[in-house]
């Protein structure tokens, strides 16, 4: 059977990722595709467990050693039970976030090795590598900005995780560790800009998609 392909929509904090994730599902669904939608650090009991640790405030200061191995975590029981079976069955994955966030987040943003967070990851993933890679691409302060728009329309006062508590200078070097992964990984990781109409950025994505689905592998 064919493999499936796995692609995963990146992003600083309130850039739209999980609506673009959602709307690349519809879209591949409509074409047929046998989708699987998920999300990190979650999608299974275990990972999602682990992502009420790391983004509950209370949980409060981390050793970003034990973050990096927190996020590592939940994603080996991502991958195991979630994402390699669903592959070896021919789907299509599209998964909010993977290694490239512990890169922007843990790496750049908490400032721990990448060539560390790349090997802690071998490990979690088994060499896993996403066909696509899709980041969206937003300033810090418009991004914590729309976050805290969209939380008071739907349910009165924004409040922030643990992640998005971080200064406003943490999630600056976030984004330019996207775009450094971008300028390092140019086949795979694909920049978009997160400003604009959610249907004119869901059409750049499946257009990034395409051009994967006529990809020989
Ligand atoms: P996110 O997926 O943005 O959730 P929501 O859209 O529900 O707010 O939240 C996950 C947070 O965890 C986000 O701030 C990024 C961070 N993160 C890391 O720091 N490292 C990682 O490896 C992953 C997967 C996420």
């Amino acid at each position: 059977m064919a493999s499936g392909k796995f692609i995963t929509i990146e992003g600083p904090d309130g850039s739209g990722k999980s609506t673009q994730a959602r709307l690349l599902a519809e879209y591949l669904g409509k074409r047929n595709r046998s989708i699987v939608l998920t999300r990190e650090p979650g999608g299974t009991f275990l990972a999602e467990k682990i992502r009420g640790i790391l983004l509950d405030p209370d949980t409060g200061g981390m050793a970003p050693e034990a973050e990096v191995l927190l996020y590592a975590a939940a994603r080996a029981q991502h991958v195991a039970e979630i994402i390699r079976p669903a592959l070896a069955a021919g789907k299509w994955v599209i998964s909010d976030r993977f290694v490239d966030s512990s890169i922007a987040y843990q790496g750049y943003g908490r400032g721990l090795d990448p060539a560390m967070i790349w090997e802690v990851n071998r490990l979690a993933t088994g060499g896993l590598v996403p066909d696509l890679t899709v980041v969206l691409d937003i300033d810090a302060e418009e991004g914590l900005s729309r976050i805290t728009r969209q939380r008071e329309t739907t349910g009165g006062r924004a409040v922030f995780d643990r992640m998005e508590q971080e200064e406003t200078d943490f999630h600056r070097r976030v984004r330019e560790g996207y775009l450094d992964l971008a300028k390092q990984f140019p086949h795979r990781v694909k920049v978009v800009s997160a400003l604009g109409q959610p249907d004119a950025i869901s059409r750049q994505v499946s257009g990034l998609v395409e051009q994967l689905h006529h990809q020989k592998v």
